[in-house]
Parts: structure tokens; sequence; C-alpha cells
């Protein structure tokens, strides 16, 4: 054996994964983790871990970076002030969107934000590609080049009257996702109820930002979950639940589980730790906390809760869109809008991880039952990368790419506008206290994040290639010797 295998060893920490934790040390020879283990070789530098805890990198796969909203507002974060907040919160690859419009051209819009994040990104992204203009040319050509060429996800919107999609549209991209084995991931909210709703309580001049909340009632989740479900086991494709905020949602997702459905779902701390009543503050100040799905009642956060410790939910997202408080963002329509001309989102990147690690790790959520860490492992870098496609990342183990957060699980930190790296101005978590803070991160072997200061330039991070299938293979009902003309026309198609 060489004097000096490695490039780096982080020495003397304990390692979690999501099935279990040990005290190791992590080698790491150029951008691999070379070898895993107790008293292992020099490093050409040593990382004392002693009393941390050895973490994958957080993998948050959904994130709204340099994008142009549903209401047509480009958000605050540029790549760089992203994945740089990114980054400072314990994560090392984001997922975000390359965001079609009516009327664009899908393959152009991917170059479009390809050439953004090759430009500013400090650490390693993907795209999902969000389908707002279901023409053929986007269908039949550019969805099955795009995801063979490593796109492998696509997102469809069922609510905002600018890019929502309605049925039939749906199970257009259903079927191109199932035949070019792509994951369907799609934010589900029953778009009638919430135009329904915000315009007769506008009309009634409830127009403060706690009536946004009100106007997307909280069945407008289960019926559109119900809707998407059934329309995906028509063609026995796979989906993702994006931001789960009801209980009633999460029920609907566990009953399609149960039947054999391929079925996941998100989550994000918006729901786990805010509530509606976050929204009703003095004049606009409630904007802050406007995301949709809105934050709805404790007790769902409790029934999130519940569904992330039996599986039904399997990861947690940020859902980072960051608006400013000011007429660039949350403001644009001018000083008095109503909630209708708020643009929606929160940001998150940087605080996810911690309030996370937090509750499950730190004040040991009962639901994990002592598993805490490897849950909030799994949930927040194992699953993810799972069921994205990332092979290379999500764990700590010999020939992944060395994504690695070292966590002091004594750090006590209270959040604070001040101390975010983006580019919004507030968190809708200022005031709280965390324990638990990423002090070191590394990004295929670099310094991303060391001594509190950035160690890599804008564009170093890679886009990462995702090939096509699933975490959980369709059921396979569409091929089994059942009668086509009874219930499973589609195999027809
Ligand atoms: O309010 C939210 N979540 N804004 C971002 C876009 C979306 O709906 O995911
Ligand atoms: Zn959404
Ligand atoms: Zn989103």
């Amino acid at each position: 054996m060489p004097a000096q295998p490695y490039d780096i060893v982080i020495r003397g920490g304990t390692v979690a994964t999501a099935s279990g934790r040990f005290l190791a040390d992590v080698a790491i020879s150029g951008e691999t983790i070379a070898a895993v283990g107790r008293g292992l070789g020099p490093g050409a530098r040593e990382i004392d871990a002693t009393g941390k805890l050895v973490l994958p990198g957080g993998i948050d796969a959904h994130t709204h970076i340099e994008q142009v909203s549903a209401g047509g507002l480009l958000n605050a974060d540029s790549f760089e002030s992203a994945t740089t907040s990114a980054a400072f919160g314990g994560n090392t690859t984001v997922i975000s969107f390359a965001a079609q419009h009516r009327g664009l051209d899908l393959r152009k819009v991917v170059d479009d934000y390809s050439a953004l994040a090759a430009r500013g990104a400090l650490i390693d992204y993907a795209f999902h590609l969000i389908v707002a203009n279901p023409d053929a040319k986007t269908i039949e050509t550019d969805l099955p080049a795009l995801i063979g060429e490593g796109h492998a996800s696509i997102k469809l919107f069922m609510t905002y009257d600018l890019i929502k999609v309605d049925d039939e549209p749906l199970l257009d991209v259903l079927l191109t996702a199932r035949q070019n084995r792509a994951l369907l991931c799609v934010h589900a909210e029953n778009h009638g109820m919430i135009s329904w709703m915000g315009k007769r309580l506008v009309a009634k001049g409830y127009t403060a930002p706690k009536f946004h909340a009100i106007s997307h009632p909280r069945g407008s989740e289960a019926e559109a979950f119900t809707r998407l479900i059934t329309a995906a086991a028509l063609i026995d494709q796979p989906i993702m639940i994006f931001h789960v905020s009801t209980r009633e949602g999460a029920e609907v997702i566990r009953k399609a589980r149960g039947e054999g459905l391929k079925v996941f779902a998100e989550t994000c701390p918006q729901y786990l730790f805010l509530t509606r009543h976050d929204l009703d503050k003095p004049g606009l100040e409630g904007a802050k906390w406007m995301c949709s799905p809105p934050p709805r009642e404790a007790e769902d956060q409790e029934a999130l809760w519940r569904a992330l410790a039996l599986g039904d939910i399997q990861t947690v997202t940020s859902d980072h869109a960051p608006y400013r408080f000011d007429e660039t963002g949350k403001l644009s329509a001018g000083p008095q809008p109503t909630f209708k001309q708020i643009a929606n989102g929160l940001p998150g990147l940087e605080v996810r991880l911690p309030l996370m690690f937090d509750a499950m790790v730190s004040k040991g959520r009962p639901e994990f039952g002592g598993r805490g860490l490897e849950a909030f492992v799994d949930l927040t870098a194992t699953a993810p990368a799972s069921i994205y496609n990332l092979p290379n990342k999500g764990a700590i183990a010999p020939g992944l790419d060395a994504d690695i957060a070292i966590w002091d699980p004594a750090r006590v930190v209270t959040l604070s506008d001040q101390m975010m790296h983006d580019r919004t101005g507030f968190t809708p978590f200022a005031g709280r206290t965390v324990q638990g803070w990423p002090v070191h991160v590394l990004s295929r072997g670099r310094d991303v994040i060391a001594g509190g200061a950035v160690g890599v330039a804008p564009g170093t991070g890679r886009w990462l290639k995702r090939q096509g299938g699933w975490a959980a293979e369709p059921t396979g009902r569409l091929t089994a010797d059942m009668d086509p003309e009874r219930n499973f026309g589609a195999r027809l198609l």
C-alpha cells in the first residue's frame, strides 16, 4: 500500500446511512469515496470529525431556481445564489426545473436552463421537465428525445391558470412517460375549486394573504390526488405526488400504495412546521408564508409525520421558490395586491436539513423510534437518489461520489433572515432555534463549504445525466393476462 493512498481522510466521526450508524473513517480519492472503515491509512489531508456526524450530502429534489413562475415572474435566485444557499444548508445535489410555458419549445427551454446552471451551479444538479404546452411536438418528439438524453423526470401542474394541464393531456404525458421510462411528478390540486374560491373571496373583500390558505380547500388536494392516481393506474405509470399538505391527501396515497399502485410522495418543511395561522399577520406580511398548497393545521403536521414514518411519503424537499418581499417578487402587482396577485412560494434550500435534523435527530420525533438519524438520511438523501435515478449519490459507500456533509450535532443556531445565502431576503422560519448544523460540506471531494466559507467556483457543479427507469416498476397490470376490453383498455394503445 502506498504511504499516502488517499487524498482526504475524514477521521473519527460517526457515519450514518439510511440503514445504520457506526464509528468509521471515510477516505476519498479524487471525486470518489475510496474506503469506509476504522483505522484507515493516512490522507494527504485529514479532517477531524471526532464528535461529529458524517452524512451523505442532502439531495433537494424540488427546487425552483432562476425560474419563471406560473404567473410569469422570474424568481430571485440565480444558480449561483441558490446552490450556495443549498450547500450552506448541507446539500450537495439539487433538482430544479426546466420550465416550459405555453408556446415555448421544450428543447429550447432545456437548453436555456442548462446554460444558466452550467454557468452558476456550485454543486451537482439535474432537471425535471415541466410540460405546460403539451402539443404533438412536445409529447411525441421532444419528451422522448430529452428523456433519452438523461432528463428522466417530468413535472405537470393540475392548477395555475397559465400552466395547468387538463385530464386528456395528463393522460398523454403519462403514456409518454411510461413508454420512455420517465417518472411523472405532479402538483395536484383541483384547479376549479381554487379558482372559484379565490374569485368569490376577493369579490367579498377577503383579500389579505391569510385568505390564500382558505382559497385552497383541503378537499382540492385529495380530489386531485385521486384523479391523478386513477389516471396513472389506467396507464400503469409510476408517479410522484409533490408537496403533500393534508391528512386526507396522505390517506389517499396510503390507500393507493396499499393496493400496489406505484405512487411516491414528498412533503416539505412548510407542511411539517408551519400552519395556515402563520399567514395571518398584519398588512401584507403574511405573503412571506404564502405557498401552494398552503400550510394547513397542526393535526395535518402530525398526520404527515406519521406518513413519513410509515413510508407512505418517502422524501422531504424544500420546494424552494424564492420571491422577495418587494416589488420584484411578492409585491410585483403593486403595493396593495390581493392574495390572488401574490407569487406563491417560500425559500427553503438552506433550512430544510437543519429543521428536519432538529426535529428527527435532536428532538427525536417519536414516530421514528430511535432511528431518527437513519430516517433523516433516507428522507433527505438516500430515497431521493433512488427515486430520481442518481446512483452515485445519496449514501456513504466506496465507489460513490464523495458528497458528504459533516454535522455538528451540538451546534445550536437561531435562524434569521440575515444568515441566509439565497436572495429572497427572508426565511419564513426566522426566530426558530435548531440544534445540529452542517459545518463542512464536500461535493465530489471538493470543499464546497469549509470554515464558514465557500471553497468552489460557480459553474463547477455538474449536470447529472439520469437514465430512465423507476425505483418501483409499474404493476404489470397492463401486461398481465387481463381482458383489455374490460378494464385495461390502455393495453390497446
Ligand atoms: O407555492 C409554490 N409551491 N410555488 C412554487 C411552484 C409550485 O407550486 O411548486
Ligand atoms: Zn407545486
Ligand atoms: Zn414547486
